[in-house]
Order: structure tokens, then sequence, then C-alpha cells
């Protein structure tokens, strides 16, 4: 029996992954450990909690990372903190959970010899032109622009280091947007999604040009788990579903599916520091893993999604309230 420690699994993406993995192979033996933060949800592993074991606690203390690694064979870690506007409000959770965090986790990988799988973000490569052919590669130049992607920025370059240095068995994913069921109502799509059906107008940053490039979260979770099984030790991955668009775009679409008029959105200011576009080359995963998205289509995944959100209000009604207040101290 495998037996799996997943941190961060009580948030969006790790959450969506103890899922799809118990489904896929339901004689792992499952622990997750969650800080239970503001994006911390326990009912997000509501449908799994029977075949789970559920540790609070925090991924920096090192005592505790060193007895829960002991105890298992396969790390994988998705916990920290993920959302850029409240690091460039507050850059310190993010320095602790994101660096120490992980150094923490390395550490104790080291002692007890255990494979490790670190999730990252694209936004390590900093940003692209608008109208440039470029895309990330596994091997473009670290160019992080936030507080927030700094600070992965500094977990991959810690986890690349402790491969050099002690040998750990370790891989590194970098991966698009996401989207998809459980994820927080400060982000992008669930926040329009929630304002419409809560009768407010959808809020896009600036002029709404920038570009990101949208991959089902079940497409990120099917390639960590092929990852896991046929990715090579010490290697790193970048996933995307090549769905590129412009935030204005994307929003058209969304209202489009909401049956909204084209033009019932607001622009409010935009994001200090924001990235223009980010867009993956993921030739390598494809070639030689095979992974490829089941969504093929933006819409697809979108259609899914509105879908999730109308019939699952229970979920993000109680967060909707606090996380606008938020954005209305940040003036978003
Ligand atoms: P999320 O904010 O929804 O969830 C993060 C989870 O980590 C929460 O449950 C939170 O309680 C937990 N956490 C935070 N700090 C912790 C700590 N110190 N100790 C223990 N638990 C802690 O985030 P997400 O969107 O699911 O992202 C998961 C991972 O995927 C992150 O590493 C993020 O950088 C990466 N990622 C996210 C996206 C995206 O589009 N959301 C894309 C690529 C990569
Ligand atoms: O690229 C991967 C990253 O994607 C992950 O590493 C991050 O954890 C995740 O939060 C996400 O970061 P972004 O900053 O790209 O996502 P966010 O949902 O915050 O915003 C998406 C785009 O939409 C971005 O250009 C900002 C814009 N935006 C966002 C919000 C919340 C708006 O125009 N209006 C909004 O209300």
């Amino acid at each position: 029996m495998t037996r799996m420690l997943v941190t961060g699994a009580a948030g969006f993406i790790g959450a969506n992954f103890v899922i799809q993995t118990l489904a896929k192979h339901p004689e792992y033996d499952i622990t997750v450990v969650d800080a239970l933060t503001y994006a911390g949800n326990k009912d997000n592993l509501k449908t799994v909690a029977e075949k789970i074991q559920f540790v609070e606690g925090d991924i920096a203390d090192m005592d505790l990372m060193d007895k829960l690694i002991a105890g298992t064979d396969i790390v994988v870690h998705f916990a920290a903190e993920s959302h850029v506007d409240n690091s460039l409000d507050d850059p310190s959770p993010f320095i602790k959970s994101n660096i120490l965090g992980t150094f923490a986790i390395l550490e104790a990988v080291r002692k007890h010899e255990k494979r490790l799988h670190h999730i990252s973000t694209d936004e390590v490569f900093g940003d692209l032109e608008l109208d440039s052919p470029d895309k990330f590669r596994e091997d473009t130049p670290y160019d992080p622009s936030s507080p927030y992607s700094a600070s992965k920025a500094s977990s991959d370059m810690l986890v690349r280091a402790w491969q050099r240095s002690f040998g750990i068995q370790a891989t590194i994913s970098n991966c698009a947007n996401n989207y998809g069921p459980y994820h927080h109502v400060e982000k992008f799509l669930p926040r329009q999604i929630t304002n419409i059906l809560t009768g407010q107008r959808p809020k896009l940053y600036g002029a709404g040009v920038n570009v990101r490039e949208w991959t089902h979260v079940d497409d990120h979770n099917a390639a960590v788990l092929l990852i896991l099984n046929k990715g090579r030790i010490g290697e790193t991955y970048l996933i995307g579903s090549g769905e590129e668009r412009q935030n204005k775009d994307i929003l058209t679409e969304l209202l489009e599916v909401m049956g909204q008029p084209a033009d019932a959105y607001d622009f409010v200011p935009d994001r200090p520091g924001h990235d223009l576009r980010y867009a993956i080359d993921s030739t390598k995963i494809r070639d030689e893993l095979g992974w490829t998205p089941k969504y093929t289509t933006l819409r697809e995944g979108l259609d899914a999604t509105v879908e999730w959100f109308k019939a699952n209000e229970w979920w993000w009604k109680p967060q909707k309230d606090a996380t606008e207040a938020r954005y209305t101290k940040l003036g978003r």
C-alpha cells in the first residue's frame, strides 16, 4: 500500500488532487496536513473524509514535518499562500509558508529519504509581452514579479538545491492558471461567477488585456499523478492546456455562458506590477509522459465550472462577503 502525505489539501487544487487520486487508487493511504488558513476548508474534502487522515498543522513546523514525513512514502506538496493580491497587501505569510514551509519539508525528506513532488507555478518565470510568440519552457530563466511569485521561485530553488547537493528524490511541476470546483472566491473566475450569481457586476483589473492560460484542475492533477508514476527524478515539467485568453475575452465568454450582456462588468484599478501574459510550452510532459488535457476547450470547462458554482452555493456563500470586503479595502 502506498502511503502519501499531501500538504495543503484543504485548499483548491490539493483537495481535487486527493479526490482524483482516491478515485484512481482507492488502495492509497492518504494523510493530509493543512493549517486551515482562510483558504483552507475541510468541506473541500467532505466527499473523501472517511478515507483519509486529516492533520491540522503548519508545514513550517519542522518537528511536525519530521514526524509526518517519517511515516509516509511520498510527499505531494501543494500547501502555500497562493493569491497575488494578498501578497501585495502583506507578504509575510508568503515568506513563512512558501519558503520556510518548503524548507521544513525538504529537511524531513532529506533525513528520511522520501520521494517529493513539489507543486509550483508558471509565475516564477515573470511575464511575456502580449504580442510575443514566446512561451515558458522548463529552461526559461526565473524572473518573478510579485511577493507571491518570488516566494514560489524561492521554494523551487530550494528544491533544486536539495536535489543537487543532497540527492533527494524530487520532481517539480509549474502549472498555468487552474479553474474548477472548490476554487476560492477570491480568484478571478470564481469571483466573477459568484458576483453574477449574487447580482453584483464582475470586476476587471486595468484594461483587461492581460493574458492567462486556463487549465482545468483535473487536468493539472492528472499530470501530477503521471509525474509521480512515470516522471524522471530530478526533472521539472511544465503543465498548461494551451487555452490562452485575454481577461476581457474570458469574461465576455463567461457572461455569455451565464446569459448576461457582453458589457455587464466594471473596470477597477489595476493590480500593481500586474504580469502581462503567461503561456506554457508543455511539449515535454506531452511527449515524455503522454499527458493531454481532457478538457479540450475552455468553453467545456467553463460550462462545467459555472454549473458547479450554481449547484454549490452552500460552499461559496459563507466566504463571499468577507472576500469582497477584502477587495473593497484594496480598492479593487
Ligand atoms: P489555495 O490557496 O486554494 O490552498 C492552499 C492551501 O494550503 C490551503 O488549504 C491552506 O490552508 C494551506 N496552507 C497555506 N499555508 C499553510 C501552511 N503554512 N501550512 C499548512 N497548510 C498551509 O491554493 P491552490 O490554488 O490550491 O494552490 C495550491 C498550490 O498550487 C500552491 O502551491 C500554488 O502555488 C500552486 N499553483 C496554483 C495555481 C492556481 O491557479 N491556483 C496554478 C499553479 C500552481
Ligand atoms: O499562473 C498560475 C497562478 O494563477 C497561480 O500560481 C496563483 O496561485 C493563482 O492565484 C493564479 O494567479 P493569477 O494572479 O493569474 O490569478 P487571479 O485569479 O488572481 O487573476 C487572474 C487574472 O485576472 C489576473 O490577470 C488578474 C485578473 N483579475 C483578477 C481578479 C481577482 C481581474 O481582472 N479581476 C479580478 O477581480
